[in-house]
């Protein structure tokens, strides 16, 4: 193509990133002027490519470039099969994702993926086929066009780290074509497959030990880090970067919003080396954050770093050279669960302290719980200051959530559970792990109260951090663990499925009933997601700071921002406790309505929360 036809506006965004862009790429591939080429011509077609209506929602969202750090946006990830069975069933139940306040919508992987070897689509045979079972491509693009007339932004994942063996690629690799094998880690034998063993850990330990799988067909061992039927792809070969990049944008280009880039940390691998966060990775990371400002400066890029808190923010990059525009709060919810089982909230507030010194352009996606199991990746070293050693003290939290530790009203089930290093994690929906099933089971109004206060206070806690807070489908309505799975030979082996399960249109009718658990779930999560939408206070610009409870039950956050103050409090131990929040202004209760002089002593309930709020004055939004 020649450069004169490139549009202007493209033309424009890429002069701003090519050198970079180039220098980054030259490095990373040693100088291969061929292969960038193709890449830019690609870059160049793909914004060809897209409609003009995507081009000017681009054009809008780069004159407000902090449109996805307003306070105004709320989460929801769903599997389309267990929300609404297809796509078109998803474009009809619209008006429920608005009813629930959702203004972000996480579509979990429906590309084409083999039945029983898909791992829950992530492992996908093609990057441009919607399952079949689900609808067309054309039906993806009429329900992301449907929901950006409603204001709705579709987040899609992009599995980049690997293939489905099924993928015409691995098929290709399978039957002997070298070219193919080249896009995966191929070895004639074991014995480098055995060397990188000595350094890389294990993702599925019990249900798909060790990293690389022997493939009969070519006679040869290929890498699999996660299920021996997802294929490592080689991010070293830049035909794979290419090839993948516009598979990316090719979702882009049907109106996906965000993409989430899987597994993230993976897709770079160095023998000698934990195959993690290589400085491969943010390279790559940088170049698809750079690709999508040219092509489709509309698109956000979230991360899914599951790792330790020093690895996770690097991939915001810096304020010159940004990676991802979003990123998984992960620790912070590991150590939230951790609370609700020690009833001390020491751990989180120390979390909460190295999130709120972070600076403010980075945004998180704050969630209780996903579609995956809750990984223990606690800060030990700070635990161990209170005596708890980290076997140990994953053990007890595995024994609190799945009920059998004395006393736990919680309902979860192991995941993956490693004996050689006692470090099993763990699956359920947030209301079971909060004790509503078995309240209800047990038929204990009590009980049952206790459960949801739990639940709803800590959807308080999660929409008072700065962020977007993402909600799990059927979670607004207090859905219990799916058990069903166990009977599916195709899920059985997989215990995330228990925290998947189909969406219980039945239940969710009862939401408008005050008197019923969904009623009384649902209506106070819209409460403070209106409340949470009407405060400048929630803004992601507030200063956040801790606030000293003078118990080790509650935390106490603090916000300030554009003239509006929020004191919140939430009790994580099991009784009431008095507080007298040390202010000289009178403080209102956000939810009742009531004001407080100052220094009266308020009672909160175990498992209860507080936002006192004081309007300083200030500017409203424009
Ligand atoms: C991510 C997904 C998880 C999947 C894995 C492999 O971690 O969240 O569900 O198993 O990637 O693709």
């Amino acid at each position: 193509m020649d450069r004169n036809d490139w549009a202007q506006e493209f033309r424009e965004r890429y002069e701003r990133h090519g050198d970079e862009l180039k220098w980054l790429y030259m490095e990373l591939y040693h100088g291969n002027e061929q292969a960038y080429s193709y890449f830019v011509e690609m870059l160049c077609r793909a914004y060809a490519a897209r409609s003009e209506t995507l081009c000017a929602l681009d054009r809008e969202r780069l004159e407000q470039p902090d449109w996805y750090k307003g306070r105004g946006l709320v989460g929801m990830q769903m599997y389309v099969s267990a929300f609404a069975g297809t796509l078109a069933g998803a474009r009809k139940k619209l008006d429920y994702v608005a009813d629930c306040g959702v203004n972000y919508l996480h579509l979990m992987p429906l590309l084409e993926s083999p039945a029983g070897r898909s791992d829950g689509g992530y492992a996908v045979s093609d990057f441009r086929t919607v399952q079949p079972e689900l609808g067309t491509m054309d039906d993806l693009a009429a329900l992301a066009d449907d929901c950006h007339k409603r204001g709705i932004a579709v987040c899609l994942d992009f599995v980049m780290n690997h293939t489905s063996e099924d993928h015409e690629w691995a098929r290709r690799a399978r039957a002997g074509e070298r070219e193919y094998q080249d896009r995966y880690f191929f070895y004639d034998n074991w014995d480098v497959p055995r060397q990188f063993e000595k350094t890389v850990p294990q993702v599925f330990p019990t249900t798909a030990p060790g990293n690389f799988s022997w493939c009969a067909e070519a006679g040869k061992v290929v890498m699999t880090t996660f299920y021996p039927y997802q294929w490592d792809l080689n991010y070293s070969n830049p035909v794979v970067f290419n090839d993948m990049t516009e598979n990316m944008l090719y979702l882009c280009n049907r109106g996906v919003d965000i993409i989430r880039l899987d597994a993230t940390p993976y897709i770079w691998k160095e023998l000698g080396t934990s195959c993690r966060n290589l400085p491969q990775v943010h390279t790559l990371v940088r170049m698809m954050r750079m690709v999508c400002e040219i092509v489709c400066p509309g698109t956000l890029l979230l991360g899914e770093i599951v790792m330790e808190p020093s690895k996770v923010v690097p991939y915001f990059g810096t304020v010159e050279k940004p990676e991802c525009h979003l990123l998984y709060n992960v620790t912070t919810m590991a150590s939230t669960w951790h609370t609700v089982a020690t009833r001390d909230v020491r751990l989180l507030k120390d979390q909460l302290a190295k999130v709120f010194a972070l600076p403010r352009e980075y945004t998180f996606l704050n969630y209780l719980r996903c579609h995956d199991d809750i990984g223990w990746g606690l800060d030990y070293p700070f635990l161990e200051n209170f005596g708890a050693a980290e076997v140990a003290h994953k053990k007890f939290l595995n024994d609190y959530f799945t009920g059998r530790w004395i006393g736990s009203p919680a309902r979860g089930e192991l995941y993956n559970d490693d004996a050689r290093l006692g470090d099993a994690r763990l699956c359920g929906t947030t209301a079971s792990l909060c004790g509503l099933e078995t309240a209800r089971h047990e038929k204990r109004r009590g009980k049952i109260d206790e459960a949801l206060r739990r639940d709803v206070m800590l959807h308080a806690y999660m929409f008072t951090l700065s962020g977007i807070p993402v909600l799990y489908s059927g979670d607004e309505i207090a859905q219990e663990n799916d058990y069903t799975y166990h009977d599916d030979p195709l899920k059985a082996d997989d215990s995330r499925w228990l925290h998947r399960g189909d969406m219980d249109w039945d239940a969710a009718a009862r939401r408008g009933d005050p008197e019923s658990v969904e009623g009384r779930l649902f209506g106070a999560l819209r409460r403070l997601e209106t409340l949470r939408a009407a405060h400048r206070v929630f803004d992601a610009s507030a200063d956040t700071w801790l606030l000293d409870t003078g118990s080790d039950h509650v935390l106490g956050v603090g916000r300030f921002a554009r003239g509006e103050m929020l004191l919140a409090y939430f009790n994580f131990g099991d009784a009431p406790c008095e507080l007298r929040p040390n202010e000289d202004s009178a403080l209102t209760d956000l939810l009742s309505g009531e004001t407080y002089e100052p220094r009266t002593a308020l009672t909160l309930p175990a498992g209860g929360f507080l936002w006192l709020g004081r309007d300083y004055g200030g500017e409203e939004d424009a």
